[in-house]
């Protein structure tokens, strides 16, 4: 985006309702009335609804789409989001992500989707993504850590939409499933979905699939769905304003990413257990190889689960399904 467009149209959402005046944008910005107006038009071209006022321009309404008009003057990062591809529809944003990869894109660019066909969960799952419903994002992080420390880094991402979530609906109570699912009321209202790319010693990129419900109400998932999912809106009885949700979320992450590359996985692994619902309860992990009941006892520094069997056997889990029993 231009950045006098940019600059715009964050004065015209922090003004909340208010008119700003034309020439008050021009002065500010150092440009002529006549670029102001070019880039209004631009703006309303883009599905801005403006209103021209005596005392200036009034933002009454926003395309509504997770375009980075909307989210960028939101954003508090430094790198996440600073590059966007938003699409309408496409199959899979891990997949645009694998490609953006291979041709060299920035540290914390973000491939969001309003429709994703064939949106892809955890143990080749699909993972339904209705349209402007939820936020369907690959965040790709280039982040210095070795190999064996991408599984944290997937810790990192739950913590982060946990703490965005908290900020801006205290009410709600989301809770961590291990490794990374994340529910409110006991269903499923997030996913994530980490993939790697790497050398034998170095990472060259995570890509960081993650998908929220936001925004659907219960009758719109499908019905296989419909006892074990939720979105936001569903638990918070209201509409979610799914631009100012994915600004935070960025927001942590980068904070939360660059913590832990600085500090290690400690203080990550602290507030992950805060909000895990698996530590310390009865649990059956489904692996690709066997079975596992037992007692949850702990996530170790590599963010593995520990089970405690009947036996009194403690077992590794790197990779399951894990229900609460
Ligand atoms: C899970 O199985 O819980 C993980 C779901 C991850 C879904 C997200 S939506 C955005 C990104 N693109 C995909 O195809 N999957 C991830």
């Amino acid at each position: 985006m231009t950045s006098i467009k940019h600059d715009i149209l964050t004065y015209l959402i922090q003004a909340e309702g208010q008119p700003v005046s034309g020439q008050w944008l021009a002065d500010t910005l150092g440009v002529s009335r006549t670029a102001i107006w070019k880039q209004l038009q631009i703006l309303q071209q883009e599905g801005y609804e403006m209103e021209s006022t005596r005392k200036g321009y009034l933002l009454v309404k926003t395309p509504g789409k997770l375009h980075e008009s909307a989210v960028a003057p939101l954003l508090e990062t430094k790198r996440l989001g600073r590059t966007w591809h938003h699409f309408d529809e496409v199959e899979s944003t891990q997949l645009i992500a694998h490609d953006l990869v291979r041709k060299g894109t920035a540290d914390g660019t973000v491939v969001i989707a309003e429709l994703q066909t064939a949106g892809r969960g955890r143990m080749l799952r699909p993972w339904d993504s209705a349209e402007g419903k939820g936020i369907w994002m690959t965040v790709i992080l280039r982040p210095d850590v070795l190999p064996y420390q991408a599984p944290q880094f997937t810790l990192v991402a739950a913590v982060a939409v946990v703490q965005a979530i908290k900020a801006l609906y205290p009410a709600l109570e989301t809770n961590i499933k291990w490794p990374n699912d994340l529910l409110i009321n006991g269903k499923k209202c997030t996913g994530i979905l980490t993939e790697m790319i790497a050398d034998p010693d170095r990472i060259q990129a995570l890509l960081i699939g993650i998908g929220i419900n936001v925004n659907q109400q219960l009758h719109e998932f499908p019905e296989e769905l419909q006892s074990i999912a939720t979105s936001l809106a569903i638990e918070l009885k209201e509409k979610v304003d799914r631009a100012a949700l994915l600004a935070k979320i960025l927001g942590y992450l980068e904070h939360y990413g660059d913590y832990y590359v600085k500090y290690g996985f400690a203080p990550i692994k602290t507030l992950w257990e805060q909000s895990s619902t698996t530590i310390g309860q009865q649990v059956r992990a489904t692996t690709v190889r066997e079975v596992i009941e037992g007692k949850a006892i702990a996530i170790t520094e590599s963010g593995v689960l520990e089970i405690q069997t009947a036996t009194g056997e403690i077992k590794s889990v790197y990779s399951a399904d894990v229900e609460i029993i």
